[in-house]
């Protein structure tokens, strides 16, 4: 078991090097469930008598790392690159910011009509990952849903809430093989039929973080149906990922199902962080084989950490899921990743107790 202090060094690694959007937001996210998992959906009471929180920024780490990279002046909350999704992941602490400064929540606001109204849609109704075309991409189901299901609290909307899951199911109905794991992306521009590790563990952990937000939320009974199917979704996902957990690294593959491709801790530690999340919302369906399986493939990942650096390799390099040289300099989202699953197993831990 690595010490917190180890793992805090991980994180203020992710912290240096992220500089992509989505980067930023996943960030943040870790940060926050890392440092203030009572503010994060996961936490026992993230909708106080069912509103958002109204935090002070200078005291929530995550918030005031993200603030300066949140743009107020735009339709989006940051440069997306092209990407239509990736904006959104800044989303959760722009409405957090915005319960003490308006400009925020306005620049939230913003995103969401542009997400809902503006954006290509596959013929589906599957909101694009990309401004310019319909394109799926399962790393979309962390930025976009997460957003809208937390959008769908901030302004007491039941059928954006369901809408948040519909969109991942309908991501899933696109994305899915007929063994489990999904596809990375599909679209005119950019296809990967790939079953890229990190894309299911985006895909996984979004549609963790949109249950326990229906979960939490006043919207508790009237999603049932939704958060059901979320679960089943994210079952497949993993028996599937353990299905495929054969390589002699301890770490799932890159592609997970091509025995070419060498074992990697992204995908590894967000699909682990996934099942020690799904092990509190959902424990009939994540029993112990399943925290027994995460256990296993955490301390395979924390062996990869530098105890030096808080550098944690092999990562697959973030900006291109095809290069065979294994990533060692640090993957922001990576590092992030691994803080994600330190935080989901400690919640675990003393959930268990
Ligand atoms: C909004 O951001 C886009 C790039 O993300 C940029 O091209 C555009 O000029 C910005 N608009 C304003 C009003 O700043
Ligand atoms: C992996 O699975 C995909 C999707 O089902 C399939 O197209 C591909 O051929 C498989 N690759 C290997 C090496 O089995």
């Amino acid at each position: 078991m690595v010490s917190a202090a180890l793992v805090a060094k991980v994180l203020s690694q992710a912290v240096t090097l992220a500089v992509h959007s989505w980067e930023y937001g996943t960030v943040c996210e870790a940060l926050l469930e890392w440092k203030n998992p009572e503010w994060s959906v996961f936490g026992a009471d993230p909708f106080p008598g069912g509103k958002l929180p109204v935090l002070n920024v200078d005291q929530v780490d995550a918030l005031n790392y993200v603030k300066p990279h949140i743009r107020t002046n735009n339709v989006t909350l940051v440069d997306g690159a092209g990407a239509a999704g990736d904006p959104a992941s800044l989303g959760v602490p722009a409405l957090l910011i915005g319960k003490t400064n308006s400009v925020y929540t306005d620049a939230a606001v913003r995103q969401e009509k542009h997400l809902v109204n503006d954006v290509p849609r596959w013929p589906n109704g599957a909101i694009s990952q990309r401004e310019s075309l319909p394109e799926l991409w399962a790393d979309e189901v962390y930025m976009a849903p997460p957003f809208l299901a937390y959008y769908a609290v901030a302004k007491n909307n039941l059928a954006l809430a369901k809408e948040s899951a519909g969109q991942c199911l309908l991501y899933r109905d696109v994305l899915v093989t007929p063994t489990g794991p999904w596809y990375h992306i599909t679209g005119p521009q950019t296809k990967d039929f790939g079953l890229w590790s990190t894309g299911n563990g985006w895909a996984a952990s979004g549609m963790a973080r949109v249950l326990s937000t229906l979960r939490k939320s006043p919207f508790n009974s009237a999603t049932e149906s939704e958060q059901s199917s979320l679960t089943a979704a994210i079952k497949h996902i993993i028996d599937s990922a353990i299905a495929l957990d054969t390589d002699s690294s301890g770490l799932l593959r890159n592609y997970l199902n091509d025995t070419t491709w060498f074992g990697e801790i992204s995908g590894t530690a967000m699909l682990t962080a996934t099942t020690f999340r799904l092990a509190v919302l959902a424990p009939d369906s994540f029993g112990g084989k399943y925290t027994k399986w995460a256990e296993k493939k955490m301390g395979v990942v924390d062996a990869g950490i530098d105890a030096g650096t808080g550098i944690v390799s092999p990562a697959i390099n973030p900006l291109n899921w095809h290069d065979r040289t294994p990533f060692t300099t640090g993957s922001p989202e990576g590092q992030s990743f691994v803080v994600l699953m330190h935080a989901a197993y400690r919640d675990w831990k003393a959930k268990k107790r």
